[in-house]
């Protein structure tokens, strides 16, 4: 029997984790590279789409990657508290392993801006909710000042762990389709996802610190780099256009989306996901709320997959690129999917309102009357 203990455990050697240290686990990554059947001829495009489903991860995205890895570390530096600010995603992950953990959680949400079953984890697992009158931006910034007052550890993506889990999603790629692929596509935020995933892909490549900016960030960090001798993705960053720093090349005082998760304008990760455009010879761009959840849609309704709507925007800028030509036909692609549909009900119904439930008397008559008309 081989009992799955999570991706520490199965990436330990490389990970900053040492052999010693009891990883902080829930049995997150190994989730799902789900190849899409239906969209592509649907759309007349001839390529091949993977979705890296990250809603299956235990609080239902791919921040448990990071979490995990940051937790641990933190409880191994004899932590008693962490913090973050959150748009509800992150704070789920922060809540459940510092519950697993036996650790305190404080986060910082913006009020009313983030969805119920990200704040229904938040509070199950007992951490402590701060909610703010401002944006996400707003609370990362009131995080990083509280942290250098109070004995408590950021868990953002500012953290450095928080990144080397992320990675762990490029490996897992990379060792199920045997090499990366043409393009890999993200929904873009704070960018740490994607400066992740890029680690991830170099590292397997064995690109030396001299050559990359994003290798060099984590040098100081030891564990093993050792080449695969894969190649690395282009890739591409896609974001809310009411939200799209990276897109417009400056920073957004007020951003504005459906996709709550990446309602962010000032993200932390700049630096990083510059490097990873240049390095990578990709590029981001921004998509309408209207088009997000289009693709949110045919995605639930064409392959059975139920995403929420921020990670749609992986997928609806991939199609949009394809279409257009920037991406090339015949292209091996993959989308990550970052979180589950589950955790926003509320757009996801508002999206169905024209949907009609039938209601009938509970008699055989009623419901054959209903199927057959
Ligand atoms: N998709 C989802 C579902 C997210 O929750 C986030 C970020 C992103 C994409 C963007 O990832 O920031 O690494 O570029 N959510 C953070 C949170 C901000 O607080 O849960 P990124």
């Amino acid at each position: 029997m081989t009992h799955y203990t999570g991706l520490i455990n199965n990436y330990r050697s490389r990970l900053p984790i040492a052999d010693g240290v009891e990883a902080i686990e829930l049995g997150e990554g190994q989730t799902p590279l789900i190849k899409l059947r239906n969209i592509p001829s649907k759309l007349g495009i001839d390529a091949e789409i993977y979705v890296k489903f990250e809603g299956l991860n235990i609080t239902g995205s791919f921040k448990d990657r990071g979490m995990t890895m940051a937790v641990t570390a933190a409880v191994a530096d004899g932590a008693k508290a962490i913090i973050c600010a959150s748009t509800g995603n992150t704070s789920a992950a922060a809540a459940a392993y510092a519950a697993r953990a036996g650790i305190k959680a404080f986060v910082l949400i913006p009020e009313g801006k983030i969805a119920m079953g990200k704040l229904a984890q938040a509070m199950i697992h007992g951490c402590e909710i701060i909610q703010i009158e401002g944006n996400f931006d707003d609370g990362m910034r009131l995080v990083k000042e509280v942290a250098e007052h109070a004995p408590v550890t950021i868990v953002n993506s500012i953290n450095p762990y928080r990144l080397q889990g992320q990675k762990t999603a490029a490996f897992e790629v990379v060792d199920e389709l045997g090499d990366a692929p043409d393009y890999h596509c993200l929904p873009v935020g704070n960018a740490g996802n994607i400066s992740g995933y890029w680690l991830g892909y170099s590292e397997y490549a064995g690109t030396s610190a001299e050559d990359s900016f994003v290798i060099n960030h984590f040098k100081e960090m030891e564990y093993d780099r050792s080449a695969k001798g894969t190649k690395t993705p282009t890739m591409v960053g896609y974001q809310a256009a009411g939200a799209a720093p990276f897109a417009h090349g400056e920073m957004v005082d007020n951003p504005e989306t459906v996709a709550t998760a990446i309602r962010i304008g000032h993200p932390q990760s700049w630096d990083l996901a510059h490097a990873v455009e240049k390095e990578s010879g990709g590029w981001f761009d921004a998509l309408s709320d209207e088009e997000i959840l289009a693709a949110q849609k045919l995605l639930a309704q064409s392959e059975g997959v139920f995403c929420e709507p921020a990670s749609a925007t992986s997928l609806a800028g991939a199609l949009r690129d394809l279409k257009n030509g920037r991406i090339p036909q015949g292209s091996r692609i993959v989308c990550t999917l970052t979180g589950n549909g589950l955790k926003d009900p509320d757009t996801a119904m508002a999206q169905c309102s024209d949907t009609p439930i039938t209601t009938v008397p509970a008699t055989l008559d009623a419901v054959k009357a209903a199927i057959i008309g």
